[in-house]
């Protein structure tokens, strides 16, 4: 019998998850799943505990659902260890994208400033957990959902030791489904191929017959009669420019619309800024309607409102690769793993986002081999970026995270760089022990 424990419980996103274990009840025998938050999110544990509690009886299953704040607790022989936490919540995000956005620079929740400081404030937090699972359940599973989760993931493997880990995210799953409906073809008839790191991946596509059908996709998703959705509710879907993504040659994901067309990113973040009408400031909104919802004593199903978050599909990630691990199912996934050469243009004990059958000892990635050169200078610009900024979370160096903000190339300058850095160490000060 399985003991799941979801650290950041209190998460909108637990009905997602709660719903995946329950679409899986067949393969998964669980006995106990422990959903852990902390004082601050202890209303928001209880609304959505309750919730998960309602799904559970409605699916008429017997699974124990305890709601606590107490860490230990909850990872006390737990098999698998599930994280959806949020350093600071909703304000510390607000603040990751409005005080870049007040110097005219792009702010985000997982890219440039924004995304560098979550690592900041998240890293330290995925060690003391590593700490103590070590201690508490040794053999379980670490399943990262936590942003920004390819830098997380790499900080848990390589500095954390702890090598069964996992990382995730939904935005392959949706570039498949994307892929897909564009061709007509059922998705278990195509081939996917993702390489990268997390919201930083490119991809490539074939058929049955064996013909590859990634530059059709590029015609089909980014040709310029294409009206182009990135798909994600989070992103903005301004245009790729055409003759550039046909000349790379690869399908990019969603979040290369930051780095390929920063400029045109950047002016409509601003002006999101000036409303008040930050992502973050909107998911807020959705949060507090969710949480609405979730209070109604009937409500015992995940609301389709859920949808209006980026993180759709979460658990068609999250819950598909546990049952994968515990049931040797070898599903073909898109995972936040050890590189171990897969990517040959960067280290070998680095994280990287690839494809690969997951089976009872994790992911196995398929060979992605080496990429064209406009897109191995800036993946390698991107990994020596994540390195330095996981350098500097751990040891809280300041002459690493300057570094860091040097070279990200969403921060124009070195300047720049040190007046974004000084002020956001002081807004997230609370959450910053290392610093
Ligand atoms: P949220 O703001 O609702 O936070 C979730 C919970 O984490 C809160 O209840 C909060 O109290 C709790 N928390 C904060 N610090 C904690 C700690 N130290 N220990 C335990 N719990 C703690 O966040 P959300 O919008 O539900 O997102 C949760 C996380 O999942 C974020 O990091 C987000 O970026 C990430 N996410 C990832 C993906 C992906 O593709 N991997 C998709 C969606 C969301
Ligand atoms: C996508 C990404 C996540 C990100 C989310 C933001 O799902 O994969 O990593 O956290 O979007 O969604 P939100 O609704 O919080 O803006
Ligand atoms: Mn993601």
């Amino acid at each position: 019998a399985l003991k799941i424990a979801t650290i950041g419980g209190g998460s909108s996103y637990t009905p997602e998850l709660i719903e995946g274990y329950i679409k899986r009840k067949d393969e998964l025998p669980i006995k106990e799943i422990w959903l852990v938050d902390i004082e601050a999110g202890k209303e928001k544990l209880e609304t959505v505990g309750a919730m998960a509690k309602r799904m559970v009886k409605a699916a008429g299953l017997d699974w124990e659902v305890h709601l606590t704040l107490d860490r230990r607790a909850a990872l006390k022989d737990a098999d698998f260890v599930s994280t959806q936490f949020r350093v600071g919540l909703l304000d510390a995000r607000i603040k990751d994208e409005r005080i870049p956005l007040s110097h005219g620079v792009l702010g985000q929740e997982t890219n440039g400033a924004g995304g560098m400081f979550k690592a900041f404030r998240t890293i330290p937090v995925i060690l003391g957990i590593i700490e103590d699972m070590k201690e508490l359940c040794p053999d379980a599973w670490l399943v990262n959902f936590t942003n920004p989760a390819g830098m997380v993931t790499e900080a848990a493997i390589k500095h954390g030791g702890w090598k069964k880990t996992a990382g995730l995210c939904n935005v392959p799953i949706g570039h498949r489904k994307q892929a897909s409906e564009k061709l007509g073809i059922p998705e278990e008839d195509l081939f996917f191929k993702f390489a990268g790191i997390n919201h930083f991946h490119w991809h490539r596509v074939w058929d049955k017959e064996g013909k590859e059908r990634t530059q059709e996709l590029i015609d089909l998703i980014y040709g310029p009669q294409e009206e182009q959705e990135s798909h994600l509710k989070n992103i903005w879907d301004a245009p790729y420019h055409y003759e550039q993504i046909k000349d790379l040659g690869l399908l990019p994901c969603g979040y290369h619309r930051y780095y390929y067309i920063e400029d045109e990113m950047l002016k409509h973040s601003i002006e999101e800024f000036e409303k008040g009408e930050t992502r973050a400031q909107v998911v807020k909104e959705t949060e507090a309607r969710l949480f609405e919802l979730y209070k109604d004593p009937n409500l015992d199903y995940k609301p389709k409102e859920l949808e209006q978050r980026g993180g759709t599909h979460y658990s068609d990630a999250a819950c598909e690769l546990i049952a994968s691990i515990y049931n040797d199912k070898r599903t073909d996934m898109v995972v936040s793993t050890e590189n171990n050469g897969t990517i040959t243009d960067l280290p070998y004990d680095c994280v990287v986002e690839v494809s690969g059958p997951v089976t009872a000892h994790g992911h196995e990635p398929y060979n992605w081999g080496a990429f064209p050169p406009a897109a191995r200078g800036i993946i390698q610009v991107m990994k020596g970026m994540e390195e330095t900024v996981i350098r500097a979370a751990i040891n809280g160096d300041y002459g690493a995270a300057l570094h860091a903000f040097t070279i990200n190339p969403l921060v124009p300058g070195g300047a720049m760089a040190k007046t974004l850095l000084d002020e956001l160490l002081i807004a997230h000060k609370d959450h910053l022990p290392n610093f």
